[in-house]
């Protein structure tokens, strides 16, 4: 195993990113490539659990492999790459599958949020947390930095290596942490600020993408639900709209929530509104600038192979002692094309 930290995350392919997945997940990507050694997946495997247009999957794929180096991914210090190029992670996954329990995974509140209860849901959807943990346990990974909706699935993650170590030894698998930032690590939907910002959400109001111009950021971003009382404090409880704006204000800012409290001491929504769509305008320009400069280039189809290759290295590795610890395989060491 590493000595140095190993940091794994990964996102679906699935629509734009918004500015939830940046402020809680890919500003961390982007600060532990000092740290670790870090490993970035674009979840494709993960995005099939309902059904997808394979030419728009691609599209996806690329569209977010783009976006990871345009938020300041350097694919020469991080591995960034396909999921489904990975074999290991659907190998592990069976492994994993047989050390969860089916009641463990119907208490996953992000499945009985996508099922309720419907006889017909893809068991993918049931087994989304499992492929999960295999993901980030074929890295070794030490740190996961994610945004706090995916804290149920690091538990799980987490419980089953604990389980697979208490019965087939310590050396088994890593035991991550997860990673989650003060603010930023929940950002909620503008038009509703109770409900999650997310790139399923029907309306467009709901979210800000990454790739959105500055007249629809605008437009979100002052239409959002405030309350009436034009007090600009942060309680979540009773002012959950003013709140959610002073955490995406902060995370963009690097200012403190109190520090931007005081500085609009007195003001109402209106100058806090105003001010918060040029502070990430500042931020998502030059984010669709370098977009805009990769999403089509072959250098980015290089970034992925190499990516692949990469993070097969250390796939294989893991899968051959994991295989061991379960006395899995019989014939790896029989050169390839024999018997034929
Ligand atoms: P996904 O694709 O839904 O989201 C990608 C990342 O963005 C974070 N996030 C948010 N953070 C703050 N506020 C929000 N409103 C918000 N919405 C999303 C997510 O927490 C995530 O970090 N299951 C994962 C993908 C995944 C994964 C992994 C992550 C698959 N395998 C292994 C880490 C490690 C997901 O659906 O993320």
């Amino acid at each position: 195993m590493t000595m140095k930290t190993r940091v794994f995350s990964g996102v679906q392919p699935t629509g734009n990113l918004h500015i939830g997945n940046y402020l809680g997940a890919l500003t961390q990507f982007v600060d532990l490539q000092n740290e670790g050694e870090c490993v970035y997946c674009i979840v494709d495997m993960h995005a099939i659990t309902l059904p997808k247009e394979p030419d728009e999957l691609r599209d996806h794929v690329l569209d977010v492999a783009a976006l990871y180096i345009a938020v300041g991914i350097d694919p020469k210090k991080s591995i960034v790459f396909v999921q489904s190029d990975v074999p290991g992670h659907a190998e592990l996954a069976w492994i994993l599958t047989c050390q969860s329990y089916t009641g463990e995974l119907s208490r996953m509140t992000q499945f009985k949020d996508k099922s309720r209860g419907n006889e017909s849901a893809p068991a993918g959807l049931f087994m989304y947390p499992v492929l999960m943990a295999a993901d980030i346990l074929l890295y070794d990974a030490d740190v996961v930095p994610v945004g706090r909706d995916q804290k149920q699935h690091i538990e799980l993650t987490r419980d089953l290596a604990i389980r697979v170590n208490n019965r087939l030894g310590e050396d088994t698998f890593v035991v991550p942490e997860g990673r989650f930032l003060k603010e930023g690590a929940r950002i909620m939907a503008l038009d509703d600020p109770t409900a999650k910002m997310s790139k399923s959400a029907e309306s467009e109001m709901s979210r800000i993408s990454l790739l959105d111009d500055e007249a629809k950021i605008k437009k979100a971003i002052m239409r959002s639900t405030t309350d009436s009382d034009g007090e600009i404090r942060y309680d979540i409880e009773n002012k959950p709209g003013v709140s959610n704006l002073l955490s995406i204000y902060s995370a963009f800012s690097g200012r403190s929530i109190p520090e931007i409290e005081r500085a609009y001491e007195g003001q109402g929504y209106g100058s806090l509104k105003k001010d918060l769509v040029e502070v990430a305008v500042d931020q998502i320009r030059p984010i669709q600038a370098r977009y805009a400069e990769i999403r089509h280039s072959e250098a980015l189809t290089r970034v992925l192979a190499d990516g692949a290759e990469r993070a097969g290295v250390i796939a294989e590795a893991t899968m051959r002692r994991v295989k061991d610890k379960f006395g899995l395989g019989g014939g790896a060491s029989v050169p390839s094309g024999a018997g034929r």
